[in-house]
Order: C-alpha cells, then structure tokens, then sequence
C-alpha cells in the first residue's frame, strides 16, 4: 500500500530546512520499506507570487489526497503590503480550515544536551516535558463576526468574535485527555473564565469530558496564571489544554523555555489523525539564504509524522534517536550553539542525521 506525503517547503527558510528533512524521509523509506510517495506542493507567499493566492486550488487538490503533509514555515516581508485575505499566513489559516486540522500538539522538550541553551536556570528546565494540545480550527481566528467597521460617529472600530460550541471543545479535550493517559497523566486546562464565557463553556465541557478519565488528573488556570507558572515553575505541566489565541501564545513561550524554538516540531491533526507537521518556528527571513537555520525541527516533525499519521513507530524512534546521537557529538546550529560545541550549518546538521540513521 502506498501513502502520499506532500512537501511543502513555504517561504523563507523553508525550503533549506524542508531540503535536509526530505533527505532524512527518503533515507527512513527505503531502509524501512514505508511505501511512501512524495509530491510536492506551494503553499503561503510562494504560492501567492506563482498563483496569485496563498493556498491556490492545485494544492488544495494534493492535501486533500495526502495522508500527510511535511511544511517548512510561511510569510515574509515582502508580502507585507499583499491585502490579508491573500498574505502567507492566510494560506496557513485556510489549510488548517480546510483539512479540519483541529487539534495542534505542540511538544516544548528539552534535551538534556542543550539544557545550557535555555534561558532559565537549568535547574529549573532539566527534564522538561510538556505537550501544548492547542484547538487550531476555532475560536477567535475564525469567529465571525471580524472586521474593521465605520461607526456613525465616523469613527473606525475593529472587532473579532470568539466562539466555541462544545462539540468543538469536546473533541479537541478528547484528544488532550488520551495523550495526557499515556504521558504524565495530568492536564492543566487553560482559559480565562473569570471573564470570557466562551472559556466558562470551556471549562465546563472540558470538565464534564474528565469524567470519562478518571485516570487523568485535571487542573485548571486562568491564562494570565499560566503564562506566569510556565516561567516560575515550567516543571508542573504535563498536557496543556488550551484554545486556539491562547494556544498561539503560550506555545511560543514554552518553546523559549527549551533553549531554541529551532528544535521543536509540530503536528496538525484532524479526526482520522490525517495531518500536517511543520516546525514550531516561522520562516526567519532574517537568517534566510545564510544556510545556518537549524533543520532539527522540520526532521522532527517528520519523526511526528511518522508516529502520528503513518503509524511508523520505529522509523520515528530511528529519528528521535538519531537526532540525539547527533546532539552528542556536540554539533550545533548557531541558535543552539553554547562554547565549547561545534558550529554546523543546516547541511552539515543534515548531514549528520543522515548518518547517525
Ligand atoms: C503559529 C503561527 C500562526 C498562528 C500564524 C503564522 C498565522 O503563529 O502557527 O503559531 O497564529 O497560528
Ligand atoms: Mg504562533
């Protein structure tokens, strides 16, 4: 049976992170017979420049035919001044929307290797483990009412909606509480339900879908608590539970937590678990080009693919390991880089993985 991955390599430095990564995929292939077919596809600003759109109708028709999709990272200043509706980042809202990817994990590890690279006291991140389950097809970015509107005062006001119905809510918490039974067995739902009804029905549905976990410990912060505790004490998460603003927010600071965001994978997932990975980080146009931008979170992301979509356990667990054999041997892209390591650029990390695998 064959499976067809689409890569999309996006702007900036997606296409030399997506580069190393696709070596890594066609390696694990053909060493562990996957039967897997790749094609590829524009998505975001290189999209928008060849076809005038930033998830144009050809790529459409291959993600909805993919089992999996391998993205680098979309946007850039030059499509600074192209209206909204047509930037980069659109055609990321719009992919997401179309395949019902809804449930985003976000992994914030750290390896022990870089616990110098953090920013905390190392005491404070060794050993961090969190998973970030943000909802990523909902709420406030894709709430309507949203635009910008005269008032009769002539005045401009500008105004978006934040909406949830518990289905939504319940499926994305679902998929929270079976990852958190076989992690730490804790989840910590975050919302702001001291203020926003929207996450008042967020907390009761999360909390009438515990009732099916008795296993899994529930806890909940407001996201103003949250953002503090992640910083203060980052080692009391196991499973964060939030919705899509918050989600955006509170995974970038987690990922900070670890040292580089250069290292974190992702994954999008819809109800069959089809989905789309990509790094955490964005497309960095100002390291584009430069040939020094970290490809360890595009090779992870695969590793995501291949244990969340494609069901490759081992091929994953040959990444992961391969990865942290590379780690080991003290080589390190300039934005992991501490005294004493070796500085490589994205080809020679790529490199490297390849032969560890
Ligand atoms: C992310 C990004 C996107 C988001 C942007 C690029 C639309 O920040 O994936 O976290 O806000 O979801
Ligand atoms: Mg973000």
């Amino acid at each position: 049976m064959s499976r067809n991955i689409l890569l999309m390599t996006g702007d900036g430095i997606g296409p030399e992170i997506v580069a190393e990564a696709s070596k890594v995929l066609d390696q694990v292939n053909s060493r562990f017979s996957l039967g897997l077919v790749m094609s590829e596809a524009k998505l975001g600003g290189q999209a928008y420049d060849e076809y005038g759109a930033p998830y144009p109708e050809a790529t459409r028709d291959k993600a909805r035919q993919a089992d999996a999709i391998l993205l680098g990272a979309v946007g850039g200043p030059k499509w600074d001044a192209v209206e909204r509706h047509l930037r980069p980042e659109q055609g990321l809202l719009d992919i997401r929307s179309d395949l019902q990817l809804f449930a985003n994990l976000r992994p914030a590890i750290l390896y022990p290797q870089l616990a110098d690279a953090s920013s905390l006291k190392p005491e404070l991140v060794a050993g961090l483990d969190i998973l970030i389950v943000r909802e990523l097809t909902g709420g406030i970015y894709f709430g309507e009412p949203r635009g910008i509107r005269i008032l009769e005062d002539g005045q401009r006001q500008g105004y978006n909606t934040d909406v949830y119905t518990e289905s939504e809510i319940r499926r994305i918490a679902e998929i929270g509480f079976e990852l958190a039974r076989k992690r730490g067995g804790r989840i910590c739902s975050v919302d702001k339900a001291n203020v926003l009804e929207v996450t008042l029905l967020w907390r009761e549905v999360v909390t009438e879908v515990s009732t099916n976990y008795p296993d899994v410990e529930l806890s909940h912060l407001y996201v103003d608590n949250a953002a503090m505790q992640l910083v203060a004490r980052p080692k009391q998460f196991d499973v964060i539970l939030t919705g899509n603003l918050f989600g955006d927010i509170l995974s970038d600071e987690a990922a900070m937590l670890t040292g580089s965001i250069g290292m974190l994978p992702s994954a999008s997932l819809n109800k069959e678990r089809r989905g789309m990975y990509e790094p955490c980080h964005g497309s960095a146009p100002d390291i584009t080009g430069q040939g020094i931008a970290n490809p360890l979170a595009t090779i992870l992301s695969l590793s995501m693919m291949l244990r969340y979509s494609l069901g490759e356990q081992k091929a994953a667990d040959s990444i992961d390991a391969a990865v942290g054999r590379v780690l080991d041997t003290g080589l390190r892209t300039q934005d992991i880089f501490t005294p004493g390591t070796t500085k490589a650029s994205t080809s020679e990390m790529g490199e490297a993985v390849l032969k560890e695998l």
